[in-house]
């Protein structure tokens, strides 16, 4: 019998990508192949592991809740995790947030919101208001809608005539600053292009969707708050909803809880998933502001919000997302992440001089390094090269093409820490190997 996997891998070329490594269990930081190695989970396996790999406590509550009430539906029927769970997230939640959606991962969050958003103003009697302003190295998820707004792409190019029209709008990629500033006399004129837009369409624009200060998978490019703050005031400005995609940036990744808290700023809505179950489940959550919940109230039907998803608040999902919360309040987290974030600083300013160093970005726990390629770009031969280079040495590092990054899950310790930049600080004479090997076959 064929022992070919049927297993379709995500974002996986089978003809050029190496066979999946196969992991047996894990635990804390580390995840332990078939075959016995233990590996760093540098990148919190897609930047869900909040607190490591099989927290004992969140472990337990997804044990203990399969086998009170694995599920019900969520339309006409309630339960108590949903309820505590919501309770809970709420203490956290920038206070105009009021009320929680729930949906089944990043990409259906996002989903949700941008529907809430042009339901919303149809609601309030402004149909015209149906645009949607991304911005440029946009990416929110895989689905029709989240696909939509993110930014155009090799991803993204075969299903062109699916994806609806946006507004795009500069992002503040300061190291490739997309208006020619250095960053010393930067008076964020990045801006300007999303006000004269608003400016002329308002009277069009449903929303303005942002990954508040980091924009992860185009390259962790991180933003000045003055960015994320300009934005709030231009949507307040000209009457246009907030929606701040916090799937990658929540739960303290930033070093706030939420990366809107850094700039000072609420959203009107906002969406989470990934580190919402501790990332032991998929789970998506929408946050809206009291007036956007409101407009979906009253006696005709046609007001209703008609969206849901079979799993929509899940039971042991919840009980997942309460022990998590639950660690913040009993384990040091928010000491662990003041730790990362001074270890990534130290270490990034160390490599910072290397020539093949281009930028190196920071924000919290998370640590990039743009190396300098002549094929910048998701697709830069230094992704599998560095890939293969950090497995060997039993470092789960993902480059995002030529960007190489850090974002560990919060129990990683300085000793660990500091065993995945001193591979990244070794791969970088080999990235310039990687990239001279072309330019001289090139010449030849
Ligand atoms: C900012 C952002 N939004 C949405 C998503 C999509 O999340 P999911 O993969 O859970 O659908 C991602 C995934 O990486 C993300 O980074």
């Amino acid at each position: 019998m064929s022992k070919i996997s049927p297993v379709w891998h995500p974002f996986t070329q089978p003809a050029l990508d190496p066979q999946p490594v196969n992991i047996r269990r894990a635990e804390g930081v580390y995840l332990e192949t078939a075959d016995g190695r233990r590996v760093i989970d540098a990148i919190s396996s897609w930047w869900v592991t909040l607190h490591g790999h099989a927290h004992p406590a969140i472990a337990a509550a997804i044990a203990e809740q399969a086998a009170r009430l694995e599920h019900v539906l969520l339309a006409g029927f309630t339960h108590d995790a949903v309820e505590e769970l919501s309770f809970r997230l709420r203490k956290f939640l920038p206070p105009r947030l009021t009320q929680i959606f729930y949906s089944d991962d990043g990409s259906t969050a996002v989903e949700v919101a941008l529907k809430m958003a042009v339901q919303y103003w149809q609601n309030i009697g402004r149909p015209a208001k149906t645009g949607i302003v991304a911005l440029e190295h946009a990416y929110h998820g895989d689905t029709v809608g989240a696909m939509s707004v993110a930014e155009d792409s090799e991803f993204n190019a075969a299903f062109r005539t699916m994806r609806f029209p946006v507004h795009r709008v500069h992002s503040a990629y300061c190291y490739r600053c997309p208006v020619g500033k250095i960053r010393a006399t930067c008076k964020i004129e990045c801006l300007e292009k999303l006000e004269r837009l608003l400016e002329e369409k308002s009277g069009e624009i449903a929303a303005v969707i942002v990954e508040p200060l980091l924009q992860g998978a185009e390259g962790m490019i991180v933003h000045p708050v003055e960015f994320l703050s300009g934005m709030r005031e231009l949507c307040t400005r000209y009457d246009v909803l907030l929606i701040a995609d916090e799937v990658l940036t929540g739960f303290g990744r930033t070093g706030k809880m939420f990366a809107c808290e850094l700039a000072g700023v609420e959203p009107d809505l906002m969406c989470v998933a990934k580190g919402l179950t501790g990332g032991f489940l998929p789970m998506g959550a929408t946050m809206c502001a009291d007036f956007i919940a409101e407009a979906f109230v009253g006696r005709d039907q046609r007001r209703t919000f008609w969206h849901g998803h079979s799993y929509s608040g899940n039971p042991i999902c919840c009980a997942a997302g309460i022990a998590s919360l639950k660690i913040f309040e009993s384990e040091p987290v928010f000491e662990r992440i003041a730790g990362i974030a001074a270890t990534h600083a130290e270490r990034l300013a160390a490599i910072r001089e290397h020539s093949v160093v281009g930028d190196v970005r920071q924000i919290g726990t998370v640590a990039a390094i743009e190396i300098r390629a002549d094929d910048a770009g998701y697709f830069s031969r230094l992704k599998p090269a560095l890939y293969d280079f950090y497995l060997k040495r039993d470092v789960l590092l993902r480059p995002l093409g030529n960007v190489v990054y850090v974002l560990p899950p919060y129990c990683i310790t300085a000793e660990e820490l500091n065993r995945v930049h001193d591979v990244i600080a070794e791969s970088l004479d080999f990235a310039q190997d990687v990239l001279g090997n072309r330019a001289e076959s090139a010449r030849a």
